[in-house]
């Protein structure tokens, strides 16, 4: 997740964008940087660099009136100068802005031997190809439509691209529209694209599977990532669709869809700035609870070919490597623990190898069996938490082979690992942890997959069916979070209660965890979570009538078995809480919510209710929500 801000007008173009980039700054901020464009100047002045956007410094002096910027979040190629946003072609003529991953980016680069490129990012194909498209000139076929168009004069023109300006920069504005649409035609992933041109005063956005708003102003026209981006200059907006692409001119902004020009749909945003800086939740904890879908979408992408059941992931092991592994090991800490704990039961079931979960602040006392044999994965969405870094390098110093998964590019664990796999769920501000869970699962439920169809342990009709099931999960989390006022009411019933206890077996054992995690840390109350089986052991003593039971009763978490144990708490007086999937008959639960079908990923999809509930809890407790008490994002002390 990047952020993206342009606009176009009347004033001085680089502070409005470099402030618009400060307010977008949450969506990242490895690296920024900005295109401005100069009427008569024969290239785009860019600054970027690596780190804040207050890093950058960008010229006062400037007379451009039309600029694109970016903060970055990384996917491909470390936060770095070269790498930061926006990329430029050749000759410095177009400049392209982009969030999003371009699955396709190796093999697009091919066809650009003859072209220097400058990073090592997926987008800097994109400014190469509309160079390409361009040639150098605009073309013939285009001179000659708008010296028609010219003819016909201003409203014809207008019709084909809202150009109102002089003939050359006419054509250049519908050149870039072309190029932009037709290579965006070519590029397989989701994207946010704006681009510039020297030759003209406007910018061009497209978007697939990546948000982008355009806002109207008067003389002004704005583009954003995100509304709060926008609310200083407009209420205005609209909201581009899935293959939507505007030309932003100042005061005028035109859509087009699949060719022909489409009136622009406007919304008026009445939200205050505060919550518009959240995109209008209350905490980035609910507004990233809701990203999910989004998230795994990004996670997921072109990774994954159902019809053939193959899992691909930007990891290259040594050929054999994966044949003679014994053991993979997770070393995490918190939410990630519980990630890796829910993978190592995939890892057993879909790859065929013994897998086990280890806290890593305990590796030191408990790991390491033969090493040699050992694929070491730190699961970690900071890549900086000392306990897991602590872990990882005893396990590659013994001699297993290390890899990082993350959601940070050129975190620590990136630099020190053998490989790194990104979970590409975008910024987690809130420090307690929800959408990066989803995507490290799923992303570990892909090496799973990968690694199972590459030992044979794993057909490729199951593979067809876990990926199926994979894919369905942005749809089916979508069909929980609408459910949202069901399990506020819920919250807010329970509240008051002494302790709250999660349970469940199989995948559902690492969701009753993170379900009895997330509502301590935020609402700080006394929650617990357990394997179903172990509450006659020992943790039944504290059931009483005033402390609500959550089970995870889905598929994957062997609902039947489980609900013997709920039978026990109830027959103490404890309300139950359930969540199910279909088939199974829980009639006698307090309270139950549906989860729909997923297969072994269910108890994924059941954890984001207990994302909820635990917020809708500490939020009528009036908690500190994105700042718990005691608690930072990122660990980095032993
Ligand atoms: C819980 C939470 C923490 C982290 C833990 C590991 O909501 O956020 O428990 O999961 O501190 O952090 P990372 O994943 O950054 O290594």
């Amino acid at each position: 997740m990047c952020g993206i801000f342009g606009y176009v007008g009347t004033e001085s173009a680089g502070p409005i964008v470099y402030r618009g980039l400060e307010t977008l700054e949450y969506r990242g901020y490895d690296s920024a940087g900005i295109a401005l464009r100069e009427d008569d100047a024969d290239a785009l002045s860019v600054a970027k660099r690596a780190g804040e956007v207050s890093a950058l410094s960008v010229p006062d002096e400037s007379a451009s009136t039309c600029a694109i910027g970016h903060t970055r979040w990384s996917t491909h190629g470390p936060p770095t100068d070269a790498n930061a946003h926006p990329h430029t072609d050749c000759a410095d003529s177009v400049a392209v802005v982009h969030n999003g991953i371009v699955e396709n980016h190796e093999e697009l680069a091919e066809e650009l031997a003859d072209h220097t490129f400058t990073s090592e990012t997926d987008t800097e194909v994109i400014p190469h190809l509309l160079e390409a498209a361009f040639d150098g000139n605009p073309s013939e076929e285009v001179i000659d439509e708008n010296l028609n168009e010219e003819s016909l004069g201003e409203s014809a023109s207008r019709a084909d691209g809202g150009i109102a300006t002089d003939g050359v920069s006419s054509r250049v504005a519908t050149e870039l529209r072309r190029g932009v649409e037709s290579v965006t035609d070519r590029l397989e992933g989701s994207y946010a694209v704006a681009a510039v041109h020297t030759g003209a005063d406007c910018i061009v956005a497209t978007r697939q599977e990546s948000p982008l708003v355009v806002g109207h102003g008067e003389d002004a026209s704005y583009l954003a990532s995100d509304v709060p981006a926008l609310v200083e200059h407009t209420r205005e907006v609209t909201y581009l669709e899935d293959g939507d692409v505007a030309v932003l001119q100042a005061g005028e902004i035109t859509i087009y869809r699949d060719g022909a020009q489409v009136e622009p749909a406007r919304s008026t945003i009445d939200w205050d700035a505060d919550a518009a800086q959240k995109g209008g939740y209350e905490h980035y904890m609910r507004k990233e609870i809701h990203e999910q879908p989004t998230a795994l979408r990004q996670t997921l992408g072109s990774r994954v070919d159902v019809n053939a059941g193959t899992a691909s992931l930007d990891v290259d092991f040594p050929t054999g490597y994966l044949e003679s592994l014994e053991e993979i090991q997770l070393l995490a800490m918190g939410t990630s623990y519980y990630a890796g704990q829910y993978a190592a039961t995939l890892f057993e079931s879909l790859a065929g190898v013994r897998a086990t979960p280890v806290m890593a602040s305990e590796y030191s006392y408990t790991g390491g069996r033969d090493p040699w044999r050992t694929l070491s994965v730190a699961v970690t969405q900071s890549g900086e938490t000392a306990d897991t870094l602590g872990a990882l390098r005893e396990a590659g110093a013994a001699g297993a082979r290390t890899l990082g998964v993350t959601n940070t590019l050129g975190s620590s664990v990136t630099r020190e690992a053998d490989d790194a796999l990104f979970i590409r769920a975008g910024p987690e501000i809130g420090v307690a942890a929800t959408k990066t869970f989803a995507s490290q699962v799923s992303t570990l439920a892909l090496l799973a997959i990968a690694i199972g169809r590459e030992r044979g342990d794993l057909s490729a009709a199951e593979a067809r069916e876990h990926l199926e099931d994979l894919t369905g999960l942005p749809g089916a989390i979508q069909q929980v979070l609408d459910e949202e006022a069901q399990i506020r009411e819920t919250a807010h019933e329970y509240a008051d209660s002494d302790a709250f206890f999660f349970v469940g077996r199989e995948y559902g054992h690492p969701v009753a965890l993170e379900g009895a995690l997330k509502l301590k840390e935020i609402s700080y109350d006394h929650a617990e979570g357990f394997a179903a089986g172990e509450l006659k052991h020992g943790p039944l003593a504290l059931v009483t009538e005033e402390t609500p039971v959550l089970a995870v009763l889905t598929e994957g978490s062997r609902p039947q078995e489980t609900l013997n144990n709920v039978a026990e708490v109830q027959a103490r007086g404890a309300p139950t809480i359930g969540v199910t999937s279909d088939d199974v008959a829980a009639s006698s639960l307090t309270e139950t919510f549906d989860v729909p079908d997923a297969g072994i990923f269910e108890p994924l999809v059941a954890n984001v209710y207990f994302q909820l509930f635990a917020y809708h809890v500490a939020n009528a407790k009036g908690r500190s929500i994105d700042k718990p008490r005691n608690l930072a994002k990122s660990v980095t002390v032993e």
